[in-house]
């Protein structure tokens, strides 16, 4: 689908739904608008004065739907919602395009409430069409975000640029392992790479080897397919900064367990989304790229699956990781971290900024915060998180931040090596935390996204399945930075 900005409205024909937004008590402001546009003669009716849809005219060529917003808590969110279900409704009703406007005056924040109309409407137009034999999918194939000032043209520009990496990023994470192998993600990063105008270099299992990367050789040990190790690079030459921002991505392409094999069927049924953190960074790189921030960035896609195949890793095996240091498996299923581990004592090598790892890591992220945000952890200063979180409310990719006390530490000590892989029952998205602390040495903020990356049932804008969690946040989170 197309997102396009306009100075008016475009005219009115039998295919097009005009929708208005308007805050709660100025309906009669969203009906002005469209009488005086269209030429209607529509009245405000007392059931009109209510927040909520008011379909007031809905045939021949000139169709109108006026929304009352109410009070949301969140304005930026609200439109977001409101968005969802106009695009459901103009599917409905079979439309392709849809117009939207939303009068008055809102200074500052108009250009956010632009870009968050924009990017639902692209967003909850999404579906996963790729194995359906017949593609008949939603009518709307065209958005136009109807705002008088020109200047306000480069929000639905950005939203329609970012809008499409998330796009990607939910495709990636529901393509499911029998074509997305690690090595298939690797070549779909070098695509990008091509399309998007980044460098990407992937080190094979040979390269992988001779780096010695145990972590990422040991999990891949079961199964069939080579692990790769993909490195993108985004270097502008008016980069804000001197260290560069490396990005990290979980990039487990399908997640058994292992040995410690999961207790199929409920558990193992979603793990193809274990690669939601790679898909995030991958795809944060393609929009910053297109937005052509001047910020130097760096992102790291350790990838494998997790198999209990004849030469698995195994309980009781104590690995060497790259960075030297031993460790003692005691749970193949705590995989992330060992892929992670090694990606993070690499990252090192680039001196960088900072550090942010995104993950589906542990069920335990889901028992604490559900599927309502994502958790996140890290060394990094406090200015910096707070930084992460204000970008996480902006774009409702929200972050909720869990302790790393040094005191968690004690329950990773390993009998015979220098920690091991599993905390045990408390705590376990921290001692997940707390082991990769270990392989850092740099500012760092680990974002723990397992529950809000993929979703058992549609909730407005984000998709059933794959929700492309994080491109937002990463990219809204990297803009903010070049402004400081
Ligand atoms: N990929 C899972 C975490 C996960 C669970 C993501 C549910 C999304 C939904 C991860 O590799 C895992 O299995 N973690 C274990 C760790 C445990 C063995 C210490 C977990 O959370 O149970
Ligand atoms: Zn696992
Ligand atoms: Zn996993």
């Amino acid at each position: 689908m197309k997102l396009r900005h306009a100075s008016k409205f475009p005219k009115a024909e039998s295919s097009r739904l005009f929708v208005v937004l308007v805050a709660e008590n100025s309906l009669s402001e969203g009906m002005d608008l469209l009488n005086s546009t269209f030429g209607l003669g529509l009245k405000l009716e007392k059931s009109h004065a209510e927040k909520g849809v008011q379909a007031l005219r809905f045939s021949g060529d000139t169709n109108v739907v006026v929304y009352g917003l109410g009070k949301p808590n969140d304005m930026r969110e609200g439109l977001r919602r409101i968005m969802s279900s106009a695009v459901g409704l103009a599917n409905e009703h079979k439309f392709k395009s849809m117009a939207v406007a939303l009068p008055g005056n809102h200074g500052d924040e108009q250009g956010g409430y632009l870009n968050a109309i924009a990017e639902s409407i692209y967003l909850s137009n999404y579906q996963f069409l790729t194995y359906k034999s017949k593609k008949d999918g939603n009518s709307l194939h065209e958005g136009v975000v109807v705002s008088d000032q020109k200047a306000n043209e480069v929000h639905v520009e950005r939203a329609f640029k970012v809008a499409k990496t998330v796009a990607i990023a939910r495709d990636l994470v529901n393509e499911p392992v029998i074509t997305l192998t690690a090595k298939a993600l690797a070549e779909k990063a070098e695509d990008l790479g091509k399309e998007y105008g980044f460098k990407v270099e992937v080190f094979n299992k040979k390269q992988i080897q001779s780096l010695k990367m145990g972590g990422l050789l040991a999990v891949n040990s079961g199964s069939v397919d080579p692990p790769t190790f993909t490195i993108m690079e985004w270097k502008p030459k008016k980069a804000v900064n001197e260290k560069p921002y490396v990005l990290v991505g979980k990039g487990v392409v399908f997640d058994t367990g292992g040995l410690s094999l999961k207790p199929t069927p409920n558990s193992m049924d979603s793990m193809k989304s274990d690669m939601a953190g790679a898909a995030a960074v991958i795809c944060a790189m393609c929009a910053v790229a297109d937005l052509n921030l001047p910020i130097h960035v760096v992102a790291l896609v350790p990838a494998t699956d997790n198999r209990p195949g004849g030469n698995a890793y195994t309980p009781g095996d104590v690995i060497t990781m790259y960075n030297g240091s031993t460790v003692e498996v005691l749970n193949t299923d705590a995989e992330g971290r060992m892929i992670l581990a090694d990606a993070l004592s690499y990252a090192s090598k680039y001196d960088p900024e900072l550090v942010i790892d995104l993950a589906t890591l542990t069920g335990a992220q889901i028992i604490a915060v559900g599927y309502q945000g994502c958790a996140m952890m890290g060394t990094a200063p406090a200015e910096t998180k707070s930084a992460m979180a204000k970008a996480g409310m902006r774009v409702y990719e929200r972050t909720v931040e869990l302790p790393l006390w040094e005191e968690y530490k004690d329950l990773l000590k390993s009998d015979i090596a220098d920690m091991k892989n599993i905390g045990g029952p408390s705590a376990g998205s921290i001692t997940a935390g707390k082991f990769l602390e270990a392989f850092t040495n740099y500012p760092w903020i680990h974002l723990d996204i397992a529950g809000p990356s993929w979703l058992s049932g549609a909730d407005a804008y984000r998709s059933k399945n794959a929700t492309g969690f994080g491109v937002r946040l990463l990219v809204e989170f990297l803009q903010s930075r070049i402004a400081k």
